[in-house]
């Protein structure tokens, strides 16, 4: 019999590139893995679309129909535990999550951020890395705790800013990196070699001290 595939269950809100980045590497066999289901809080999101192309299982989970965060989360915990996935994946997943949610997947929920953390938690991250004008700018993949953007950096991009840079151009060249990263957080992942030692995690059994860094096409570690 094969083997399973790791599984992961995607979480989006808006467009899904970093979906698409990841079912691509799936399809280029870059990444061996199965999404089981996405899942969206916006009926409208045209990322929908890049799963259902994908023939991937949709769940629209509407927010505004519930009450409060907890039972929405609950609702979404609902879907995902039967898959049991070996990863749940927020890729441009616009919600707050409740602790409940957080402690549930603890060490299996990763996100991908806009920013070099822990600068610029949050939103307009772009804007205010040009505001402050800072030299650089970039995007970081991270285990989820329990503060906002916060948790263990796995791997973060980095892109130089331009004088000729506005927000949404350097959105865009950022964005395209968090294209690379992703799927190569997400691989390290289900290749076992990201664990944790309580809190503390490790790569290849030994503490990750600072995240790897993807700069100028390469990795540095
Ligand atoms: C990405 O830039 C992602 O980093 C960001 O939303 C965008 C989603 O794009 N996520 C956050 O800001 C989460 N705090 P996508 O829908 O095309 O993947």
């Amino acid at each position: 019999m094969e083997k399973e595939k790791p599984s992961l269950v995607v979480l989006i809100s808006g467009g899904g590139s970093n979906l698409q980045a990841i079912i691509d590497a799936i399809t280029n066999n870059e990444l061996d893995a199965e999404i089981k289901a996405v899942i969206c809080n916006q009926a409208e999101a045209s990322g929908l679309d890049r799963s259902a192309k994908a023939n991937i299982q949709n769940h629209i989970v509407d927010h505004r129909l519930f009450p409060d965060r907890e039972s929405f989360d609950q609702a979404m915990t609902e879907i995902i535990d039967p898959l049991n996935p070996d990863l749940v994946v927020l890729a441009g997943f616009m919600r707050i999550l409740s602790d409940d949610f957080i402690d549930h997947y603890q060490h299996r929920l990763i996100n991908i951020h806009p920013s070099l953390l822990p600068k610029y938690k949050g939103l307009n991250t772009h804007q205010l890395a040009i505001d402050n004008d800072d030299a650089k700018h970039g995007a970081s993949v991270h285990y989820v705790s329990h503060e906002l953007d916060s948790g263990p950096v796995v791997i973060q991009a980095e892109v130089p800013i331009l004088t000729t840079d506005n927000a949404d151009t350097l959105a865009a060249r950022v964005l395209k990196e968090e294209h690379k990263i992703y799927p190569m957080a997400i691989k390290m992942h289900t290749e076992g070699r990201l664990t944790f030692d309580k809190d503390k995690l490790n790569l290849d059994n030994k503490l990750l001290c600072k995240p790897l860094l993807w700069k100028d096409g390469q990795l540095h570690t």
